[in-house]
């Protein structure tokens, strides 16, 4: 540091010399011993034109002046205007090979105040081992690059160049009026400042440290942005060609709040023998840095967050090298379209709720994506940002695209002491303050958990949902994927707009709302579910269907990619209107299952007569196309399949009028009277009236998915609470047992927060139970047919069960451990009479 110290005196001395009419001062420059520094005085380029000025040194005229360490002159001008014709030029070589490496703050030596009126440059001549790095710090005011020809305001700048062995670099010429605030370079760096003649000024501007690493390339620019503006940067040697295989990197540093956009002002490339010519960006959150592009290519724009920026050059080709060449912009500004907006996401009433904003997941290879940031109040912002439930979150975006992003939440309603959820129901609604923000909405999932084997759910839409297949897609703005919460397997993905009622899954399961397009939003008030608790069901889930007279109704088997899962059970409860019937069709012939173990049969049984057609999955060619008349349960069972053999059903199900057996609308049509319509319609109710009296214990039948050890067929009222260990066991609930609750009782109040009590008790015919599994082990006969006498629910145990399949007495051997009492009161019950 001393060295710098060591400065030129120079004296004025005060003396007047008559030249003439003309007047100039004398001045005395002496430059110490040892300080490593020259003073030159030459002449400027141009020389001026008119008559000549001359130095005049000891009596003589001169031209050119240099004083050297240890000397010490005197001098004086032969006319009044130096500065017209000559130049100062300062040297001070500083080595930092040889041991001492005097560095620090660099000061102005001799002040200019002291200096002849000439134009000045004071150089700094830095030599260092290519291990060494080199920094200048430029402290308030930065820099600003300028291209050649191109000229500082104040007539102030530096040149800075570098070496690479023994050939300068240009790194550039600077104005003391910009954002570059510090240059790093190795090998040595030569600064130049220039200062006018009328200037007078005591500092340069700047520090110079040395690091001990190298830094590995030809120079290092960082420019520091306080607020909006832009920088012009050239690379070394500009507009002449880039050193052939260098490397060089400038380092922005930008506020959190603001932009920046890269754009190349002017660029040509050389001939290039190996490698390719290109610029790497470091850009905060791209996942893919760094991010290449050629020169060509457009920049990245919108970069939120601290960059950087190399440019590297090849191996040319020594006959054509070309030029490589780089002038760019940076431009920093505020971001332009989501502006400053925030956005208040209020989680404070939630207790497991958890929100997620984060970049959309899209293929862009290697394309440039720039970045883009949720910010927390806090202005920390992050590409991927999680709030969480029970605080207040206030946020903002900085993001050029903010289809970039998209929200996934999640919200878990649990079930923890069934006898509190059992009269429960939750409406599934996703919450306002998410669809106000300018993020589309990827997913909100509810997570539904309740105890095993002792609650299952009840999922009742608004609005009839309609089951996606590819013959009848979703084409919906959102769907709901209905699967289980550990994502393990699925129901589909069902919509609005079809013919599902209801759905009821067995266990912890998962209702996702997932959007398809941004229309989602106007689609939005059509959203709502509603979940609630009801007694545990045995099969993985059932179906109520609902088709109406327009269209096809198509089902298939949950799981349907990867087939259903092994051991499950799924029904479906299809209604048919009185005036209809329906033709169940199915997609293939046959099912294409290979069991491993177990069987895969399907039951349909139609719930007035209980007539049941069993078949047997693996061996029996499906149904033909056949007609019901009457609502019908179908319910399919797997086994536990091969891996490649995998069971997918798809059936559909079509209302048309009935044909016959319609004396009814025959009467009422040729009574043709309102009135006695009206008598009729009354008839029908008082019939139907007493149908619900003698059907009194409308039963729904469950079984466990896992059939192996099935199954006595006794109904048996649900034990609330009752102990697990007898899950194994068919049970048979009560219709009314299963609903009731929710029929009678509001559901004020729940054990999370009461949001809207709106379930709707089905109207529609749902007295019959699904039909029962045979078990799985027997071999037995399958196609099966029908009695219209059958029991409904409970067939008879007795061996007068005309069914040529029945299921196992409950004494069979295999059933030995079954609990259940044999001779439980059923409710006997005829079919009405239509
Ligand atoms: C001194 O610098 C000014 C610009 O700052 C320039 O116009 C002038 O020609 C220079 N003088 C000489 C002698 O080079
Ligand atoms: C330059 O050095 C001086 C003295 O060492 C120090 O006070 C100043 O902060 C330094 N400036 C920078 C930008 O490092
Ligand atoms: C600083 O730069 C800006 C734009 O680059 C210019 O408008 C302004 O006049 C400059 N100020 C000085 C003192 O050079
Ligand atoms: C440099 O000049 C400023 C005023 O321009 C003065 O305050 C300061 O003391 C000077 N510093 C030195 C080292 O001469
Ligand atoms: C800078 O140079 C001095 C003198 O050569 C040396 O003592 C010091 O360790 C160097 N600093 C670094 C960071 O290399
Ligand atoms: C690019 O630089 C070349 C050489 O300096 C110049 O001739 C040309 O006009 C420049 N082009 C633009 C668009 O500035
Ligand atoms: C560029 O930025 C990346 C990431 O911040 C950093 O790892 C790398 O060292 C930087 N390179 C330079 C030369 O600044
Ligand atoms: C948002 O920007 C407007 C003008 O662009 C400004 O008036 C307002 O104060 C800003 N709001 C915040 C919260 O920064
Ligand atoms: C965002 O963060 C969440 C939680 O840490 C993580 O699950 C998710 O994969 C992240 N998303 C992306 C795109 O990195
Ligand atoms: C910003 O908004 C303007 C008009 O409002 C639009 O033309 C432009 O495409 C938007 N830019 C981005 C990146 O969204
Ligand atoms: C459902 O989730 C609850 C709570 O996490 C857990 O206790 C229960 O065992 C789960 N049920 C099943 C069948 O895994
Ligand atoms: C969506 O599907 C329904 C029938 O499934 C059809 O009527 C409607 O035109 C379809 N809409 C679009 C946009 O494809």
């Amino acid at each position: 540091m001393a060295g710098f110290h060591h400065g030129v005196h120079i004296a004025l001395l005060g003396a007047l010399l008559l030249a003439g009419a003309l007047r100039t001062e004398a001045s005395e420059i002496v430059v110490p011993p040892g300080s490593g520094m020259t003073v030159l005085i030459k002449q400027g380029t141009p020389t001026a034109a008119g008559r000549p000025c001359y130095i005049i040194v000891a009596r003589r005229q001169v031209t050119m002046l240099l004083v050297k360490p240890g000397e010490k002159v005197s001098i004086v001008f032969s006319c009044p205007d130096p500065e017209r014709y000559f130049v100062l030029e300062i040297q001070k070589n500083i080595d930092c090979m040889s041991g001492l490496c005097p560095l620090g703050e660099v000061r102005l030596q001799p002040p200019t105040s002291e200096l002849p009126r000439l134009n000045r440059t004071f150089i700094w001549d830095v030599k260092a081992h290519k291990s060494v790095g080199l920094e200048l710090q430029f402290p308030l005011p930065r820099l600003r690059q300028i291209a050649p020809g191109e000229k500082c305001q104040d007539g102030t700048s530096y040149s800075i160049s570098g070496r690479i062995d023994a050939t300068v670099v240009q790194i550039g010429t600077f104005c003391s009026n910009g954002t570059v605030s510090r240059i790093k370079t190795q090998e040595g760096v030569k600064v130049a400042l220039h200062l006018p003649w009328f200037l007078s000024r005591n500092t340069s501007g700047f520090n110079i440290t040395n690091r001990s690493s190298s830094i590995k390339r030809l120079c290092i620019i960082e420019s520091v942005f306080e607020g909006e503006g832009s920088a012009t940067l050239m690379s070394a040697n500009y507009p002449e060609a880039f050193p052939e295989d260098e490397l060089m990197t400038w380092q922005f540093v930008i506020p959190a709040h603001l932009r920046a956009s890269v754009s190349f002002l002017n660029f040509s490339v050389s001939n290039c023998e190996r490698k390719e010519e290109r610029v790497e960006y470091y850009i905060p959150g791209s996942t893919t840095n760094p991010e290449v592009f050629k020169l060509g290519d457009k920049q990245p724009g919108n970069m939120a967050g601290n960059f950087n920026l190399s440019l590297q050059g090849c191996d040319q080709d020594a006959q054509s090298p070309g030029i490589l060449r780089l002038q760019f912009q940076v431009l920093v500004q505020h971001p332009q379209n989501e502006s400053n907006k925030t956005y208040v996401i209020d989680l404070s009433q939630e207790r497991s709720m958890s929100l997620t904003i984060e970049p959309r997941h899209l293929k862009h290879g290697r394309k440039f994506v720039p970045g883009c940031f949720v910010c927390l109040e806090s202005r920390t912002c992050s590409t991927n940002v999680t709030l969480t439930a029970g605080s207040k979150h206030t946020i903002s975006f900085l993001c050029d695209d903010l289809t970039r992003l998209w929200v996934n939440a999640e919200k878990t309603i649990s079930c923890l002491d069934p006898r509190y959820c059992y009269k429960r129901s939750y409406s599934l609604r996703v919450p306002g303050y998410i669809l106000q923000l300018p993020v589309e909405l990827r997913d909100f999932s509810w997570k539904l958990l309740v105890p095993k084997d002792q609650l299952s759910l009840v999922i009742v839409p608004a609005q009839k949902l309609q089951q996606h297949t590819q013959e009848r897609v979703c084409n919906t703005s959102y769907s709901y994927l209905v699967g289980s919460s550990t994502g393990s397997h699925d129901f589909g993905y069902f919509c609005l707009g079809g013919s599902i009622e209801r759905i009821l899954v067995k266990e912890n399961s998962s209702v996702t709302l997932r959007t398809f397009t941004s229309s989602f939003l106007q689609d939005v008030s059509r959203q709502s579910l509603t979940v609630s608790f009801i007694p545990n069901l045995k099969e993985e889930g059932i179906f109520t269907v609902t088709p109406d007279t327009t269209s096809k109704v198509y089902l298939r088997t949950p799981n349907w990619d990867r087939g259903m899962p092994a051991l499950s059970s799924v029904s479906w409860n299809i209604s048919v209107p009185r005036e209809q019937e329906a033709y169940l069709t199915f997609y293939r012939e046959r099912s294409g299952v290979v069991c491993q173990s177990g069987r895969a049969y399907m039951i349909i049984q139609e719930q007035q007569s209980q007539a049941e057609e069993i078949f047997s999955l693996e061996d029996d060619i499906l149904p033909k196309p056949r007609c019901y008349h009457h609502s019908f349960w179908v319910n399919i069972s797997n086994c536990s399949p091969a891996s490649s053999k995998q069971l997918n059903l798809l059936f559909w199900v079509t209302l048309t009028p009935r044909t016959l057996d319609l004396p009814v609308i025959i009467i009422a049509v040729v009574g043709g009277g309102v009135v006695l319509l009206t008598v009729l319609l009354l008839i029908i109710c008082l019939l139907k009236k007493k149908k619900k009296q003698l059907n009194k214990g409308p039963v729904v039948g469950i079984y466990n998915g896992h059939i192996n050890t099935q199954m006595p067929r006794q109904p048996r009222k649900f034990p609330k609470g009752r102990a697990d260990n007898d899950s194994h066991v068919y049970a048979v609930i009560d219709d009314c047992m299963v609903y009731g609750h929710l029929l009678q009782e509001g559901s004020n109040g729940s054990f999370l927060r009461p949001e809207v009590d709106t379930y709707r008790p089905f109207q529609g015919p749902m007295g019959d139970c699904p039909p029962s599994p045979p078990p799985i082990g027997s071999r037995a006969p399958t196609t099966k047919l029908s009695n219209d006498e059958a029991l409904p629910c409970a067939p008879p145990e007795s061996e007068s069960e005309p069914y040529t399949f029945s299921h196992p007495h409950p004494h069979d051997g295999s059933q030995r451990d079954t609990d259940i009492p044999l001779l439980e009161t059923q409710q006997p019950e005829k079919p009405a009479a239509e």
